[in-house]
């Protein structure tokens, strides 16, 4: 019988085998324990001679650790956590800790840690990046609740994270559902940015007629600049993967309807919530959500007609200009996800530091990306930023682009191509950067026909007018 192991881990999925052979490949002693006896196995045939056991139910899992005992969990999102949680705490003591490293809501993150610290038990909500090959070699992770059980387990977790310039990518991030929160917004980025990634496709492909192996090495030249980045790193090596069924570009054979999980949604949800405006994460999930409807676009795309695809102007020009316009919505993007995890540090009370978010997401997370040093450095400079546009540099480096992306915008537009989430980043970054706003037209139209008062800019308080005579 093994004894006083350091870690258990419920759900022996692909996340939670790799992530706890990680913890055993840096000299921790584990468990793990799943309802399904073939990744028990699985578990059993890749663990070798590392000090890792299987458990056959919760109660032997816990047994087997040392107090206090840490069990992570890596379960789908939703209802299994809870099962999880209402199974495992009848063998739990006050002080152990319970972690959910998967991609639960952070509202349900809360509710959770309420409970157990009812209990005495802390809870853990850890956003966990980097999919199986993370989770294997070094995930980014994002941990957040009770210090001292985030102290207890430090350890391990900065043994197993990736390194960015030696340094692991692990921090405590704050109370209560902070971690997922924060990890819930990386993903809100990560939608954004595959959307942006997508449309300079759509551009290259329909516009410039590149063929796969062409896009395979733009994008593997883009990615040795300033773009560099992990998204883009995959997306050059896809354009280069041949399809063994169909001897095919394994990418046209792949169909164009994007599913999500709702971590994207919620990132949305919650900005609305808080009132902080995110617009390209906003329709990198609405266009997620168009893709899906493919038949009724099979509809239209009968029924409605546009300009011709393909692109009449410089041919090279367009290039740059496109890899200019996707760092510079890059950038906004980042501005989108940094001012709501600001906002929502406030809101929440977790006292993020957006710097060491920064500095987290620079290795082992899907988002890494060589802009986030930048990112990292406005922060450090200035900890009170509200928005990245306002940070010297990265207000440079965007306007500097701009024109380049007005140029790639309209070029698609004219060539009836859709990149809604360019346009969106355009529109934000203008609308941004306007001392004035259209809205005391929304302001009269709303007191003209509801009577809901505006205010002026000569005088305090609200004013109503009777705005017709009937
Ligand atoms: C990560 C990823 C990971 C997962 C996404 C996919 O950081 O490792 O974000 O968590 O692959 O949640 O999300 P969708 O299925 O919604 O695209």
């Amino acid at each position: 019988m093994p004894g006083g192991l350091d870690i258990g881990m419920v759900g022996l999925g692909v996340m939670g085998r790799n992530l706890l052979l990680n913890i055993a490949d840096h000299g921790f002693r584990g468990a793990g324990f799943d309802t399904d006896a073939t990744k028990l196995a699985a578990l059993h045939d890749e663990a070798g001679q590392r000090p890792l056991y299987g458990a056959t139910s919760l109660a032997e899992l816990v047994s087997w650790l040392r107090p206090p005992r840490a069990v992570v969990m890596l379960v789908p999102a939703g209802p299994p956590v809870d099962t999880v949680i209402r199974e495992i705490m009848p063998h739990l003591e006050p002080g152990d800790i319970v972690v959910d490293g998967g991609n639960s809501y952070y509202g349900d993150t809360e509710l959770r840690a309420r409970a157990l610290a009812g209990k005495g038990v802390h809870f853990l909500g850890m956003g966990v990046s980097g999919g199986e090959h993370g989770a294997r070699r070094g995930p980014s992770l994002m941990p957040g609740g009770p210090r001292e059980a985030y102290e207890s387990l430090r350890p391990i977790l900065e043994a197993i994270a990736a390194r960015a310039d030696g340094i692991p990518c692990v921090a405590y991030l704050g109370p209560g559902a902070s971690g997922h929160y924060v990890k819930m917004v990386h993903n809100g980025i990560e939608y954004a940015l595959m959307r942006l990634i997508a449309e300079t496709y759509e551009v290259l492909k329909w516009g410039l007629e590149l063929t796969d192996e062409e896009l395979h090495h733009v994008y593997d030249t883009w990615n040795q600049g300033e773009l560099s980045s992990y998204l883009l790193e995959i997306t050059a090596q896809i354009f280069a993967r041949v399809d063994e069924v169909t001897g095919k570009p394994l990418i046209d054979v792949i169909l164009d309807e994007a599913r999500q999980k709702g971590t994207g949604k919620w990132t949305v949800q919650d900005a609305m919530d808080l009132g902080v405006p995110v617009p390209t994460i906003s329709i990198a999930v609405a266009m997620r959500d168009l893709s899906a409807l493919k038949s009724e676009r099979l509809m239209a795309s009968r029924a409605l007609s546009g300009p011709e695809h393909s692109f009449r102007g410089d041919r090279k020009q367009l290039l740059e200009q496109l890899r200019s316009a996707l760092y510079a919505c890059t950038i906004v993007a980042f501005a989108q996800g940094m001012a709501q995890l600001r906002a929502a540090s406030v809101a929440h009370g977790f006292g993020l530091d957006l710097g060491e978010v920064a500095r987290i997401w620079e290795a082992g997370c899907i988002i890494r990306a060589d802009l986030l040093k930048q990112i990292r450095s406005a922060y450090q400079a200035r900890p009170d930023l509200p928005n990245l546009l306002l940070d010297d540099r990265l207000g440079r480096e965007i306007m500097a682009r701009q024109t380049d992306l007005r140029a790639a915008v309209q070029a698609a537009a004219a060539s009836g191509i859709s990149t809604p989430a360019m346009m969106c980043s355009l529109g934000y970054y203008d609308a941004y950067r306007s001392a004035w706003s259209s809205a005391n037209l929304i302001e009269a139209q709303r007191d003209y026909f509801g009577a809901h008062t505006y205010e002026r800019i000569d005088s305090k308080g609200t004013f109503h007018t009777h705005w017709s005579e009937d």
